[in-house]
């Protein structure tokens, strides 16, 4: 088994690396001064079990990159290769629900696939459904084995779940049932992509914590409208828990300003310093990670992984 890593998220290669005990692969990525990318394994992966890491987060070339280590795996008689994408970018056009756009996850995993991708591994999927595009095994972590002990160590008093969206409830509704608490929904309308324009809170959380659960943070606007909501309907602390940290433009701002006492979010995307704050918290994923890594290779139960 090797592992090796795109440039989008080296540190949480790294850690991945670090938990399976084993020196990182050695792969050459550079950028022509078009911006064409080259990819080049500087090691022998003929007959190995390759595991490509690369987050498909902004820009699209990261997935772009990814294409092409997987072509270059393949062509270099790799046994087998994984792609592990620890965050699935181009996920939230996953149906034709208007005329005439586009459908970008069914078209990524069409690439991934025709790269040569043997299998896939990701975390918390913008929707579970995403999985059927894909004609290859495919291995779909959740983010509840990362943050539900941290949730239960700030010991939150009649904590409440709550879902910002009606999409966002299923994933909720597995937080509320782990964490023994009622579930609460917000009804969020948006006109256009990243803008949110109101919700409607659909349940009692009055003098309650709530914890609000999301899959992705983008430009913030979903979880503050969220949180703006719950604390005119009496909440007490609004704490959230998001798995993928894009923080586009000003959301981590955003985030400070709000009612909201503390995010905490996965390394799946890398956050740089300047998007720090300290209200935010990150947890790794990277422990996740590796153990599914392990069990892939040894053919092992991934699914016991969650049986917490
Ligand atoms: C929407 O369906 C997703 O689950 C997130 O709630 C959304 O993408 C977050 O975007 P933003 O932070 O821009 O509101």
């Amino acid at each position: 088994m090797k592992v090796f890593s795109g440039t989008a998220n080296l540190p949480l290669t790294r850690k991945i690396v670090e938990y399976l005990d084993i020196p990182l692969g050695d792969v050459e990525i550079y950028r022509f001064k078009d911006g064409e990318i080259f990819v080049k394994y500087n090691e022998s992966i003929r007959g190995i079990d390759v595991f490509i890491v690369q987050p498909t987060s902004p820009p699209a070339d990261n997935i772009l990159e990814l294409l092409l280590m997987i072509d270059a795996a393949r062509r270099a008689s790799a046994k087998r290769i994984t792609a592990v994408i620890p965050y699935f970018g181009y996920a939230r056009q996953d149906r034709k629900d208007q005329p005439r756009v586009a459908l970008s996850a069914k078209l990524v995993a069409n690439l991934i696939s025709t790269a040569g991708a043997d299998r896939v591994l990701t975390l918390d999927l913008h929707s579970a459904s995403i999985q059927g595009f894909f004609d290859i095994p495919f291995d779909h972590l959740y983010s509840s084995a990362i943050f539900v002990d941290y949730v239960k160590e700030i010991k939150l008093v009649n904590p409440v779940v709550v879902a910002p969206d009606v999409g966002s409830s299923k994933r909720a509704r597995a937080y509320a049932n782990r964490l023994h608490a009622e579930l609460a929904l917000v009804d969020k309308k948006r006109s256009i992509h990243n803008k949110v324009d109101s919700g409607t809170l659909i349940g009692e959380v009055e003098g309650k914590d709530v914890v609000i659960v999301d899959d992705i943070i983008d430009t913030g606007g979903t979880l503050c409208i969220a949180a703006d909501l719950l604390r005119k309907a009496g909440a007490k602390k609004i704490f959230v828990v998001c798995t993928h940290p894009l923080f586009s433009g000003k959301a981590v701002d955003r985030i400070q300003e709000s009612p909201i006492s503390q995010i905490v979010v996965s390394d799946t995307v890398f956050v740089p310093e300047e998007k720090k704050r300290e209200k935010i918290k990150i947890l790794t994923a990277a422990p996740l990670f590796g153990e599914a890594i392990k069990r892939i290779h040894n053919e092992e139960s991934i699914s016991s992984l969650f049986d917490l």
